[in-house]
């Protein structure tokens, strides 16, 4: 099997460590390396996160830091959702692999050059990394294959009525990322709400294994939080379904549309504005938008997965 070439940056997170652990045991991905960036929280405490995940789940690949705070825009952590450490207050062995010197921008084009043509960029945190490595690396565009990543929404927003998380983080990173002429997908909250897991499917989760344990415990306290914050009853596991995505296309529904990122609206920054529900209005449609999941399939393809530990 010719396995996907896969750098992933990340700020876990509760739902990024679930994306970890599972995309450790998915032998179609050769994972070359990891980036950390602030996001749901702190920069240290994502970077440690990314490090203990990395060491938990027997991935060998370096780790490295990434941009402590947004281009522009204040820092806003997602603290109530993902608890003060990032993972609903679960701890693991702490990593004892030697610190990373590079940044991640410069990891991130080093890895682009020696796989031109092959990178994929999975990026489930805010944009900041790679904006920067684009900033910095005019060539860097043209090197990577694709970036399938978690963002914004053609529908509604979590972190403001219009605006995702990860893209309201930092809204200049991603345009700067969206208008570079990238082969982008887009898993935005229209399809990641779609994967929820409510406290049944947790429960299944918990007894899988010890792996399962864990996530299961941390998404615990983020379920409490959804309760009380918004009512909800599940929690969303909006990262893990970009390396699901890159497996399974056919458990989606996606569709090419143009995506641009409000930068000044008073109500609509860092919103993904997108034309798929208003005729296809903008005349570059080069942004894979996905939708919709099969819920099913997809809660059995997270325990089988899972299963592999
Ligand atoms: C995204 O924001 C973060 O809180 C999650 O880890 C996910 O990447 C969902 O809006
Ligand atoms: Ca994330």
């Amino acid at each position: 099997m010719k396995r996907m070439k896969v750098w992933l940056d990340a700020d876990p997170g509760v739902d990024d460590a679930a994306a970890i652990i599972l995309a450790a045991k998915m032998p179609e991905f050769e994972i070359l390396g990891v980036s950390a960036c602030a996001g749901n929280v702190e920069l240290h405490y994502t970077y440690d996160n990314a490090r203990n995940l990395v060491a938990y789940t027997g991935l060998n690949v370096p780790v490295h830091k990434g941009a402590a705070r947004p281009l522009m825009a204040e820092p806003h952590f997602a603290r109530e959702i993902h608890g003060k450490n990032g993972l609903g207050g679960q701890t693991l062995p702490v990593s004892a692999a030697k610190h990373e010197t590079l940044p991640a921008w410069d990891a991130i084009y080093e890895a682009a050059c020696e796989y031109a043509g092959e990178l994929i960029l999975v990026m489930i945190g805010p944009l900041t990394n790679l904006a920067i490595a684009l900033l910095k690396y005019p060539d860097l565009k043209e090197k990577i294959k694709r970036v399938v990543l978690m963002g914004g929404a053609v529908s509604y927003g979590n972190t403001t009525p219009s605006a995702e998380f990860n893209i309201h983080f930092d809204p200049e990173a991603a345009d700067i990322v969206f208008s570079a002429g990238l082969n982008i997908s887009m898993l935005g909250l229209d399809v990641t709400m779609q994967a929820a897991l409510d406290e049944n499917a947790i429960e299944k989760i918990h007894s899988v294994n010890e792996q399962g344990t864990f996530l299961a415990n941390s998404m615990r306290q983020t379920l409490t939080w959804a309760k009380k914050l918004f009512d909800l009853d599940f929690v969303a596991m909006h990262d893990p379904c970009t390396f699901l995505y890159l497996v399974y296309p056919d458990l989606f529904r996606s569709a090419a549309t143009g995506v641009k990122i409000e930068l000044r609206g008073k109500l609509t920054r860092g919103k993904t504005v997108s034309d798929v529900f208003s005729d296809y209005k903008f005349a570059d449609r080069s942004v894979d938008v996905v939708l919709g999941i099969d819920h099913c399939r997809f809660f059995d393809c997270f325990l089988e997965i899972l299963g592999r530990y």
